[in-house]
């Protein structure tokens, strides 16, 4: 039996899902816990791209069960859209996927809040992925939020969204003239019936799984310093994408969880807005953006680029406690003359080695770098650590170091089989 949690250890994007596709080759189920359509997890499947938004991503493993847990805020519309995807894919899902009966439900509506409120925020708007993953969580913590069970009684269902409507009725008289929302109840519901056969009590059936030996994998989504408690509030996200979201997220106990796997990317990027103390400068930054495709899986934004961050990184390591990291995508660095690693910060003529926790201080700090040779030979057809360039272990042993953790698995290409096990 074994349980592992793999987290996205920065600003999302990290490469989480290679990962976990990788890993998801010997396991029996895996689980989301957080976020919803705002994730965006490219696979590359038989040669196909996919990506993936709610379902988790081990649902490309034949056998594999995917529970979509109680933490994750679920788009019905999109989840259909979705699963539909994934049979066009030839992925079959039947008999395999479960939603969680007590998972959040955005409706439509929760959409427009997510523009509204950012468009009312002007200059300080988040650079939300407007899939209405704040307003959803908001009215999930302001008891007022509908569940994937309440689906499955019209009457309720109905009385629960028109409550929602009032509540936030201040904030929805365009959306309310554009829209029709019996029309909006009626397709829910019709919705609902076709999800009924997976809507179930996932705590137990996780759990159960758990108790009878099996092989279980927490699949993050987002990352560290998008949490809501541990990231640069308030540029985060509305979950927490950390290792506490693992647990409130799927009812599991964290002593069920025997190892806690951290994703880095061998540099940063983050989309949207927030500090960012190592963001390159514009022309190198274009240079990796192309190399690494660089561009919002979800949106199509493009990404914000930067040099590794040790400080953000061993924080990260600290919060979630992680047993052993991955660094993907090191073939986007090959070709980089000085691949810079950020060591500490400079506050005036203060040197930090923690990250702020006012975010006031968070945009006015500097990083202090330290500069590793690079490497020109192409590395995405090696599978052995030791093959790798000089310069390339030197990286990583490096950034192991720094961050005083273990790096099991190196990702040198976005397919399955690019991947160096250590
Ligand atoms: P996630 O949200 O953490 O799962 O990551 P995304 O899917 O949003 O972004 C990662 C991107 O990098 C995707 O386009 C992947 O196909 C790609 N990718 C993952 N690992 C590697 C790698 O090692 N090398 C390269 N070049 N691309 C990778
Ligand atoms: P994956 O799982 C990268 C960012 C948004 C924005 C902030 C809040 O693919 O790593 P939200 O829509 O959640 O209210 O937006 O969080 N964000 C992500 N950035 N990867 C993601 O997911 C993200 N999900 C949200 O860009 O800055
Ligand atoms: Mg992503």
């Amino acid at each position: 039996m074994s349980v592992k949690v793999v987290l996205g250890a920065l600003w999302g994007d990290e490469g989480k899902a290679k990962i976990v596709d990788f890993l998801a080759q010997d396991i029996d189920a895996i689980v989301r816990f957080q976020g919803g359509c705002n994730a965006g997890h490219t696979v590359v499947h038989n040669d196909n791209k996919i990506v993936m938004h709610m379902v988790p991503v081990g649902i490309l493993q034949p056998e594999v069960k995917a529970i979509i847990g109680n933490g994750v805020v679920i788009d019905p519309i999109q989840l259909k859209k979705e699963l539909e995807e994934l049979k066009e894919q030839g992925v079959n899902t039947k008999n395999r996927l479960y939603i969680s009966s007590t998972a959040h439900i955005t409706l439509p509506l929760h959409l427009f809040l997510d523009a509204y409120k950012e468009k009312q925020k002007g200059k300080e708007a988040i650079g939300t992925t407007k899939k209405g993953i704040g307003p959803t969580y908001t009215d999930k913590a302001s008891r007022i939020g509908i569940r994937m069970s309440d689906l499955l009684h019209p009457q309720y269902f109905q009385n629960r969204v028109l409550n929602l409507i009032r509540q936030n009725e201040d904030k929805l008289g365009a959306w309310l003239k554009k829209n029709d929302v019996d029309k909006m109840i009626n397709n829910l519901l019709e919705i609902g019936k076709e999800l009924e056969p997976l809507i179930t009590d996932t705590p137990y059936l996780i759990n159960d799984m758990i108790k009878d030996g099996k092989n279980v994998i927490f699949e993050g989504a987002q990352g560290t310093l998008l949490d809501i408690d541990f990231g640069t509030y308030p540029f985060v996200t509305s979950s927490n994408p950390s290792i506490g979201g693992a647990i409130t997220g799927s009812g599991v106990s964290p002593q069920k969880i025997e190892q806690t796997i951290g994703i880095f990317k061998s540099y940063i990027t983050r989309v949207g807005k927030g500090p960012f103390p190592t963001e390159m400068e514009e022309e190198t930054a274009q240079e990796i953006r192309k190399k690494g495709n660089e561009f919002g899986a979800t949106t199509g934004r493009p990404r914000r680029c930067g040099w590794f961050d040790a400080v953000l990184g061993k924080y990260s390591v600290m919060v979630n406690g992680f047993d052993s990291i991955a660094i993907s995508l090191l073939d986007v660095l090959t070709n980089t003359d000085k691949i810079k690693i950020c060591t500490s910060y400079q506050y005036n003529k203060e040197e930090l080695l923690r990250i702020p926790q006012e975010q006031q201080l968070f945009s006015k700090i500097k990083p202090n770098y330290i500069e590793l040779p690079g490497w020109k030979e192409n590395i995405t057809d090696i599978r052995e650590f030791d093959d790798l360039p000089k310069n390339a272990r030197n990286y990583v042993y490096k950034i192991e170091e720094l961050l005083a953790v273990d790096v099991k698995w190196i990702s040198v290409g976005p397919n399955r089989k690019q991947t160096i096990v250590r």
